[in-house]
């Protein structure tokens, strides 16, 4: 990509770096407005990999020859980029998953089923995606642990007030999911982590929908965990990472035991390798890992801080463009609370896949369903929405064409 000049922002510079907006969909330039499912990759990105497979591609810790050699250092270098990134003080505390979901199950299996007792408890919110529930209700049958929940304002806002009432001894761990895959509220999880940590409990953040538009820095936070998922954030999918305390991690059980992972094998027992190789057991996506590393790359070049701004700008510009109608109905931004631009809506009288198909007629792709939330759906008596979400090649034009389609939409089926 061009060098950008930090002060100059131009998504539809930006827009050139990305192959797929040269496509079509339907007769129609792309729209792509469904990037709090996945984001767009930029030709950085898809070079990185197809370089490694064509001049690198070999296993990694396991030769002495040149390509090898390369592909442990490309693949370590990546690591060092996304620690840099979230402010980690060593890449050994960056273990590369398959994404943020992944991420959630090892700290499950690696750290809860071990240290977790009956009667222990996990404070996760209502807000959470699918991937911050279903394993700890895991963990609830297997260990008899107890899951306490913490609500949401009608506002859109984590309830905070009850939150000392949900924190005592027994609390081993704060769950939390940093910004919202259906609000976009963004939570504030330092505060969080201060109050839980008041009880002795560790905090674990699900950055999936953070960390690719705001800047983060873990220690800052003071969290033990944060997890995330490459694909959210530029780099491919199959590759994710968990970012963990060193001495936590050190103290861990391996989730997956076999190759690489080891430090000695013999036919009675054996010894881990060191962090966070200790995780990684098998050959790890290495050309994911790499291109999460050139993710990481161009978003630093374009700067997460203009990145968060620009989101800031799209979302203030479409929630009053969208509020001029009262047919549509929008969840959550109701106070000025902090945000990513993640706008979940219904238009009175059209099912949400209506929408969603309407609009994809005019070559606009935006997400209809429960978005992986449904206790945060259930409790806003809602089973399904439709969801625009932003990223940094975005414009208001863009947004503008989508709402003239929700009014072709009305008027059709409403
Ligand atoms: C907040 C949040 N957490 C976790 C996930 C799970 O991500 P993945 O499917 O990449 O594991 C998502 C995906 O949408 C999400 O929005």
């Amino acid at each position: 990509m061009e060098k950008l000049i930090k002060s100059v922002f131009d998504p539809q510079l930006i827009k050139k770096d990305f192959p797929v907006f040269k496509r079509q969909v339907n007769g129609k330039s792309l729209i792509y407005l469904d990037n709090a499912a996945t984001t767009q990759k930029p030709e950085s990105v898809i070079n990185c990999i197809d370089n490694y497979y064509r001049k690198h591609n070999s296993n990694i810790h396991r030769g002495v020859h040149t390509l090898s050699y390369e592909s442990t250092v490309m693949y370590e270098e990546a690591h060092k980029k996304v620690a840099d990134f979230i402010g980690a003080k060593d890449w050994k505390e960056i273990i590369f998953t398959r994404n943020a979901t992944e991420s959630i199950n090892l700290l499950a299996y690696g750290w809860g089923l071990h240290r977790l007792q009956e009667g222990d408890e996990v404070l996760i919110t209502i807000m959470e995606h699918h991937s911050n529930i279903v394993p700890w209700q895991m963990l609830r049958d297997l260990k008899g642990i107890k899951i306490n929940v913490l609500g949401v304002d009608n506002k859109g806002n984590l309830k905070l007030d009850e939150l000392p009432g949900l924190l005592s001894e027994k609390t081993k761990l704060v769950s939390i999911i940093h910004a919202s895959n259906v609000l976009g509220t963004v939570n504030p999880i330092k505060q969080i982590t201060q109050e839980a940590k008041k009880v002795g409990a560790l905090v674990l953040i699900d950055a999936a929908q953070s960390v690719p538009h705001i800047p983060i820095d873990v220690n800052e936070i003071g969290c033990d965990f944060l997890v995330a998922s490459g694909h959210k954030m530029m780099g491919p999918t199959g590759i994710g990472f968990i970012y963990g305390r060193q001495n936590l991690l050190e103290d861990m059980d391996p989730f997956m035991y076999g190759g690489d992972m080891i430090e000695k094998v013999t036919l009675t027992e054996s010894t881990w390798n060191e962090l966070p190789w200790k995780f990684e057991a098998g050959t790890p996506n290495i050309a994911g890992g790499i291109g999460l590393g050139a993710a990481v790359d161009y978003l630093e070049n374009i700067g997460l801080q203009n990145i968060y701004n620009h989101e800031e700008e799209l979302l203030r510009y479409a929630l009053e463009k969208m509020s001029e109608f009262d047919w549509i109905n929008i969840y959550g931004h109701k106070s000025d609370s902090e945000s990513v631009g993640v706008i979940s809506f219904n238009v009175d009288g059209v099912h949400p896949h209506d929408v969603a198909g309407m609009l994809d007629e005019q070559g606009i792709a935006v997400r209809s369903g429960h978005h992986c939330a449904q206790p945060l759906m259930h409790d806003l008596s809602m089973d399904y929405t439709a969801r625009i979400s932003f990223y940094v090649y975005n414009t208001k034009e863009e947004i503008d064409l989508c709402i003239e389609t929700l009014k072709k939409v009305k008027k059709l089926f409403g």
